[in-house]
């Protein structure tokens, strides 16, 4: 009997997606409606709960993505399916802890840790018990190994690290000296999102070279130029969260480099592999290559707005406006939730063959999704754009009479969050009730 660990994190996964969304959605009713559920849900603690889930949702998605292709995909036996097990439980566990920190409000942590600072202890252990059974896998054969086993075994170690220093501040060192907090706290969230990354992109390659049956890309040239430039990214790709400290200019340019290299390289790879993939392979899976596509996609667009919002003098009238919101959500949503998607459909299509999954309705769902994330991105674009000419460019009339002229696009931003919720429903549901049939019936799928 195989773990069932990777199906338990999956439907984890798919639990803090929807609730994430959901509070997505209340807290944009409140951008709409200030005093809706102000009392008992107010904007400061529907964001926390929206962002955490979100993240979540990225990184259980991730984890049980990589633990299933180790077991079920390569067929290597674990090094200790008790350990992913409790693994499991210390997430599960801490998430529910984190859940009621934020609704007794113990939310003395900051930004994306709003939680009470004790709860990274548990996180940090269950990252610490990934990497042990990770590395004990897989150390024998390190010789040989592909890109993706790189990025992933990096991506953990990364994560342990960063995690601690999103904390740093806990120590008088850091907190005493506002400059050195600032940066470090920042520089430890930029290198974060660059750890989810590196386990997120290696399963996009994983993917790209499973589905085309091609081991060469796991070990091609520009598969580890990708790796690299990633880790620079992941390393140095954070000074576009410090514009306001003061530091040395060069430090900004490299960062601004390297991380928009990395979309273009990433973006060339998924453009190359979709020109030489073969009909065949495309139909064995086709909604793990349509997701991939939209990655293609939504890779290019972030791109065009990163270019531009990452030269300083740009970057100063964007920031703190619902631009950035667009760029986070639309690199979190149309970047790393569509590479998991694509993750998802490939391992349903793993567990039950016979699963059609080019249904019309998953279709629909996919295309929506889409259309619905593309006017959702653009609502945040034309309110940020807006708020920002009012902030820094006519500078005239009331903060209120701005606001009230940005109720159109909050209300399109609200409409199209329900579109992208309505839509990502439509496709995870079959996913979502295979892989509860997989834990109850494992017989069923061979486990
Ligand atoms: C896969 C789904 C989603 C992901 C991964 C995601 C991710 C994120 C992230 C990372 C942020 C933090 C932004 C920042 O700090 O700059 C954010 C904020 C937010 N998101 Fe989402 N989001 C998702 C879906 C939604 C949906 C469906 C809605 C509903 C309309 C929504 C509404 C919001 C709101 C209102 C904020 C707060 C923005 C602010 O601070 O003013 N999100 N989201």
């Amino acid at each position: 009997m195989k773990s069932k660990a990777p199906a338990y994190f999956l439907l984890l996964a798919l639990i803090a997606l929807f609730l994430g969304m959901s509070f997505g959605m209340l807290a944009s009713f409140q951008y709409i409606l200030p005093e809706f559920l102000k009392e008992v849900l107010p904007f400061s603690k529907l964001r926390p709960f929206h962002v955490t889930s979100v993240i979540s949702w990225i990184v259980l998605c991730a984890t049980g993505s990589i633990y299933f292709f180790l077991v079920y995909v390569e067929k290597f036996k674990l090094f200790s399916p008790f350990l992913a097990k409790l693994h499991f439980v210390i997430f599960l566990l801490t998430g529910i802890a984190i859940y009621f920190s934020f609704i007794f409000d113990y939310t003395e942590g900051r930004e994306y840790f709003a939680f009470s600072p004790i709860l990274i202890m548990p996180i940090l252990i269950g990252w610490i018990f990934f990497g042990i059974n990770y590395f004990k896998t897989l150390y024998k054969n390190i010789r040989g190994w592909p890109v993706y086993f790189w990025m992933w075994g990096t991506g953990i170690v990364f994560m342990c690290y960063h995690l601690l220093e999103a904390h740093f501040w806990l120590l008088d060192f850091f907190r005493l000296d506002f400059i050195r907090d600032f940066a470090v706290q920042w520089k430890s969230y930029g290198s974060f999102t660059g750890s989810w990354n590196m386990l997120v992109y290696g399963i996009s390659i994983y993917l790209m070279s499973k589905i085309k049956k091609d081991s060469n890309l796991g070990h091609s040239k520009i598969g580890f130029f990708f790796y690299f430039l990633g880790l620079a990214n992941l390393m140095f790709g954070w000074a576009h969260h410090t514009y306001f400290v003061p530091m040395q200019p060069w430090i900004r340019y490299v960062s601004y480099a390297i991380s928009m290299t990395e979309w273009i390289v990433l973006a060339s790879i998924i453009y190359n592999w979709k020109r030489s993939v073969l009909k065949v392979e495309k139909e064995n899976h086709p909604m793990a290559y349509r997701f991939l596509l939209s990655t293609d996609l939504w890779i290019f667009l972030n791109i065009i707005l990163a270019l531009l919002f990452s030269i300083p003098a740009i970057n100063f009238f964007t920031h703190g406006t619902h631009i950035t919101v667009a760029h986070s959500m639309g690199t979190t949503i149309g970047i790393n939730t569509t590479i998991l998607f694509s993750a998802l459909f490939f391992i349903l299509k793993n567990l039950y063959p016979e699963f059609e999954t080019d249904k019309k309705w998953i279709k629909r769902g996919y295309v929506s999704f889409n259309i619905s994330l593309f006017f959702f991105w653009v609502s945040l674009l034309i309110a940020g754009g807006k708020k920002s000419y009012w902030m820094y460019v006519s500078k005239t009339g009331l903060f209120s009479e701005m606001q009230a002229s940005l109720i159109p696009y909050y209300i399109s931003f609200f409409i199209f969050g329900i579109g992208i919720f309505v839509s990502l429903f439509i496709v995870a549901f079959p996913v979502f009730r295979l892989f509860l049939l997989k834990i109850k019936t494992p017989e069923k799928t061979g486990l």
